[in-house]
């Protein structure tokens, strides 16, 4: 019977000899939460740093997950941390719900093991933790157990792609089925821990997105897009949408010793239970004033310098902040004189770019007091900080970094 794939057997059986051998010799064996080398894997550590790697490069994770395993070596010690503390190990990495999921998962892992008396062990067991996606799972089956697993996240999809000349779109689920087959033909059994890591490296060190090292690639005399020498023409991947943008005016509230107010967000939303500035979001909108159907915490206003319309969305801490300003006839003065649309600091989220514009406000002790009063009424979670502070303490996402630093 022909093969369902458009390699032939040869090719397939030998796909895995290969790369075993290039990783062995021309691999990466000196990253820290790699498990080949024992006997008796950690499934803490692979766990922990799988889910560092989702979306962030190697070089950038390493001194994270450093200090991650120095502050919380055990699934134990993560479950036990304050969020705080782990919002402040996480800050700068971005895409914060992993950290997020990485919290409850360790809750969700010790319960496990107090019930089981050890980490699950099936790959369901793995797919039902916060922020395990089958790929993880099948990476930590493997790496973080030494059971079997197949792995196929990004960088294993653009090898496969490529190798086997798969043109279909990625995004497609029927792209995804023909990978993820791929994927498991091509894993061996025995080791699938140690094929899952020579994949990775592959992906991450000669298979790269531009410009693949394809001279020193052991799958180089059957793979088909170097055939055809259109290899950076896979993965096929349907264009994005260009994301929208979304702008902020970001207050500084200071004190008169210079201390700023810092507000901690709601668990839902962007940058949900971090620390942040006060924040009055301005979107643009198409409708006209009045029009609004939104929830209670937003407004449309109209800038009459160019009469687009705009609507503003609240936290509760920011409604109380923007209600105790009106009050007090306080007004914020931008840091720099741009328009909003083109404010000072840009900052990209995984679904919008966001513009966000500083403004300064001096408050003296008697209106510090009222403030403090109001906020602490309406049960906010709030800190007077001076930037240093603010900085060491709080686990700020980068684009507060920046305001702060402008
Ligand atoms: N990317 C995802 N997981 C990885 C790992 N374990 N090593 C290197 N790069 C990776």
């Amino acid at each position: 019977m022909p093969t369902p794939f458009s390699q032939p057997d040869l090719a397939l059986n030998s796909f895995a000899p290969r790369l075993l051998n290039w990783f062995e010799t021309d691999g990466r064996h000196d990253l820290p939460w790699q498990q080949h080398q024992t006997d008796t894997p950690n499934p803490y550590i692979v766990w922990l740093s799988e889910v560092m790697l989702q979306q962030t490069q190697v070089k950038t994770v390493l001194p994270y997950f450093a200090r991650f395993m120095t502050s919380f070596p055990t699934v134990q010690d993560l479950a036990a941390a304050d969020w705080d503390t782990i919002a402040e190990h996480w800050a700068g990495m971005g895409y914060y719900a992993r950290a997020r999921n990485l919290h409850k998962g360790a809750k969700q892992l010790v319960e496990i093991i107090n019930e089981t008396g050890d980490y699950p062990q099936t790959l369901a067991g793995w797919e039902a933790i916060s922020g395990v996606g089958p790929s993880t799972a099948g990476a930590i089956m493997a790496m973080g157990l030494h059971k079997y697993g197949v792995i196929c996240d990004g960088n294993v999809k653009r090898v496969l792609t490529r190798w086997a000349g798969i043109d279909g779109d990625i995004t497609k689920s029927a792209t995804t089925k023909e990978l993820w087959s791929l994927a498991t033909r091509l894993t061996p059994k025995e080791n699938s821990g140690l094929f899952a890591q020579a994949m990775m490296d592959m992906g991450a060190t000669l298979c790269i997105r531009r410009s693949p090292a394809c001279t020193l690639c052991p799958l180089k005399d059957d793979c088909i897009a170097h055939a055809q020498r259109r290899e950076t023409d896979y993965p096929v991947k349907a264009k994005k949408q260009p994301k929208p943008s979304k702008f902020s005016n970001a207050l500084v509230i200071e004190n008169e010793s210079g201390e700023i107010l810092w507000l901690q967000r709601p668990d839902n939303g962007i940058w949900g239970g971090l620390w942040s500035l006060p924040l009055q979001f301005v979107e643009k909108v198409s409708g006209e004033i009045g029009k609004a159907n939104k929830t209670v915490n937003s407004v449309l206003l109209a800038v009459a310098s160019n009469e687009k319309v705009y609507e503003t969305e609240f936290t509760t801490a920011e409604q109380v902040i923007f209600e105790w300003l009106a009050e007090h006839n306080l007004q914020a003065t931008s840091v720099s004189h741009t328009l909003l649309d083109d404010a000072p600091i840009k900052h990209s989220l995984t679904h919008f770019h966001w513009y966000l514009q500083p403004q300064k406000l001096i408050i003296d002790n008697l209106q510090i007091r009222t403030l403090n009063d109001k906020l602490a009424a309406a049960n906010i979670n709030f800190k007077w900080l001076s930037q240093q502070k603010a900085r060491d303490s709080l686990g700020l996402p980068r684009a507060m970094v920046k305001i702060i630093e402008i």
